[in-house]
């Protein structure tokens, strides 16, 4: 689905990734971890071209994205959920959903895909007429996610999901990420919450000062001893 080759970005003169190279196979759910700064979203900015890269390669299903505007990366199939949500806070939940849509394939089926949305997210269905801006952190966070499905994307780039919310809250959306991929939708999940995503994830990558140190399975990083002291306290 996703294969990222010899990545270089660079903020001005300042470079935040180094030689990434990563894959994200079909219908997989892949994590990047990483603390504070450690090129996270640059990754998916640069995923979804709204970053330029220096140098390195991209190639989604296939198709080298190199050069590409935001708008093709899209419609190619990625949708992006950025980092603290960007929502229209003035627009309705039903305008920020319908924005997700404005490309013509998925505004071909847009009514199919809102009810798919308000049957994964219920509340957004009840509070279609409200304003952006009014809505709680955990509903702002599933208008973000939900405006993202929108385009039905083949590859949905999540940033920091639970970043802020009550683990309550934190645990719903963990839930609908996993449901969102067993429907066919390929997940790469930026997180901090390095404990649920690796639990719930196929493989990970560990991104450490821009460059990727570690790879394995959930399960086979969840108990390695750097991860355990560096990202889970123990
Ligand atoms: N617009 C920018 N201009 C200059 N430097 C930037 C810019 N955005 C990010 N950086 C720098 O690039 C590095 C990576 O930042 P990035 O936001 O990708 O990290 P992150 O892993 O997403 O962090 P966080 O977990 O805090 O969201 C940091 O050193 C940051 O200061
Ligand atoms: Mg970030």
């Amino acid at each position: 689905m996703l294969s990222v080759k010899c990545l270089n970005v660079f903020y001005g003169d300042a470079q935040a990734l180094w030689d990434v190279s990563f894959e994200v196979p079909e219908k997989k759910l892949v994590t990047i971890i990483g603390s504070n700064g450690a090129g996270k979203s640059t990754l998916l900015k640069a995923i979804s071209n709204l970053l330029v890269s220096r140098s390195g390669e991209i190639q989604i299903q296939g198709h080298v994205t190199t050069g590409l505007a935001a708008h093709h990366v899209a419609e190619l199939g990625v949708a992006h959920v950025p980092e603290g949500r960007q929502l229209f806070p003035l627009m309705t939940v039903m305008e920020n959903l319908r924005i997700g849509s404005v490309l013509p394939e998925a505004k071909a089926k847009r009514e199919e895909t809102l009810r798919e949305v308000f049957d994964l997210f219920p509340v957004l269905g009840e509070r279609q007429s409200q304003m952006a801006n009014t809505l709680s952190g955990g509903e702002q966070q599933m208008l973000a996610i939900g405006r993202g499905l929108m385009l039905r994307p083949k590859l949905l780039l999540l940033d920091e999901p639970s970043l802020g919310l009550a683990p309550m809250l934190v645990s719903q959306i963990f839930e609908v990420i996993k449901e969102i991929n067993s429907r066919g939708i390929t997940v790469l999940l930026v997180e901090q919450n390095v404990q649920r995503s690796l639990e719930m994830a196929d493989e990970g990558f560990v991104l450490e000062n821009g460059r990727i140190t570690m790879s394995g399975s959930g399960q086979e990083l969840l108990v390695n001893e750097h991860i355990k002291t560096a990202y889970l306290g123990l």
